[in-house]
């Protein structure tokens, strides 16, 4: 009687199991047929009124029919999970070989990074980084440099000036290179010890703004490294072997250097740099325009005149002074054609650095 009993629980429990499609059915399923109230446990219940011998066979009956509902339902869980991530797969199509999405990592702008270069060879020599303003005044752009108001060399550069109630002869403008930091700098010093001023070996690194035709050579805001070295016995010797050998530390070992005379106000004697064209080797080429030698900076012993306004007696005190320009060293080592490149702010220029 029991066991007919437990058979057709066992069917019908198979057989309902055929139509749970999800979780929350197959629970259902799983109290209904094997659950406290179930027909099954009901059974289970009976047993201790069967007499004594019927007993052992019902019960064990009773126990492979929980079984198998057991592994049946254990079943349908795998059965159940596996159609889950099968039908995950059909309709969220995830492509775990498509390639990543970048994150952008920022970098050194080319100038810095020819700058810091320029800052190492010249840290290796002993000189120190001095920061000076980029707003300045006619007198430290000009005047103190040697510049008289109306003087023709002040055509080469011509000035962004400042509106505002300035004194007519001593306006306010963005400096146009470098140079007025040295007196800057060289007033700074001697305060220190007006008597006997201590010697001076500084880079002047920073913007400069002319009011420039815009041209692929040239721009209105541009970069420029100063260099100053003041002290006792300083000669032009000094110049020429500290600049000699700046040039083959940034262009190469076998980089040959050539002094042009020329002119600036505030250096006496001056001389432009030339360094052997690197592309050609000097033989002459497109990039050094055929000459086989490309310009890097102007330079100069400095001028009495300036070394005075700065505060060092030029009966007693020498020094060199150079100027140069890193956009233009940047664009004849890796031959970019056009100096607005620099500045437009295109992340494909600048990415290539
Ligand atoms: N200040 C000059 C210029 O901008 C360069 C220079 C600096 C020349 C120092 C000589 C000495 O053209």
């Amino acid at each position: 009687m029991l066991e007919q009993q437990l058979e057709s629980i066992e069917q019908e429990a198979i057989s309902t199991l055929d139509n749970v499609d999800d979780a929350e059915a197959l629970e259902t399923w799983r109290v209904a047929n094997l659950g406290r109230s179930s027909p099954l446990m009901g059974v289970f219940d009976q047993l201790g009124q069967l007499p004594k011998e019927e007993r052992p066979a019902i019960g064990r009956l009773a126990n492979q029919v929980k079984q198998s509902l057991e592994s049946k339902h254990a079943g349908k869980v795998e059965f159940l999970k596996l159609a889950d991530l099968r039908r995950s797969l059909e309709t969220e199509q995830l492509d775990v070989t498509l390639p990543g999405r970048n994150i952008p990592i920022g970098r050194l702008h080319p100038i810095t990074q020819t700058l810091r270069q320029i800052y190492q060879i010249f840290a290796e020599m002993g000189f120190q980084v001095y920061q000076s303003r980029d707003v300045e005044t006619d007198e430290y752009n000009f005047q103190l440099l040697n510049f008289p108001p109306h003087h023709p060399a002040r055509e080469m550069q011509d000035s962004f000036y400042i509106e505002g109630e300035f004194d007519d002869e001593n306006p306010v403008l963005l400096r146009t290179h470098t140079s007025p930091g040295q007196i800057h700098a060289m007033r700074e010093y001697a305060e220190e010890n007006p008597h006997d001023p201590p010697p001076i070996r500084i880079i002047l690194p920073g913007m400069c703004y002319r009011h420039e035709q815009v041209t692929t050579r040239a721009e209105s805001q541009f970069t420029q490294v100063e260099g100053l070295a003041v002290g006792k016995d300083i000669t032009f010797s000094d110049l020429k072997g500290t600049l000699s050998d700046f040039n083959k530390r940034m262009f190469g070992m076998q980089v040959r250097s050539r002094f042009r005379a020329s002119h600036f106000p505030f250096t006496e004697p001056s001389a432009e740099v030339d360094i052997e064209c690197f592309v050609c080797g000097g033989k002459g080429c497109p990039v050094c325009k055929r000459t086989g030698w490309l310009e890097i900076l102007g330079c100069g012993m400095v001028h009495p005149i300036v070394l005075q306004n700065g505060g060092y007696d030029p009966k007693i005190y020498t020094g060199f002074a150079f100027g140069m320009g890193p956009e233009r060293i940047t664009m004849l080592r890796y031959r970019v054609e056009d100096i607005r490149y620099f500045w437009a702010n295109d992340l494909r220029f600048l990415e290539q650095f």
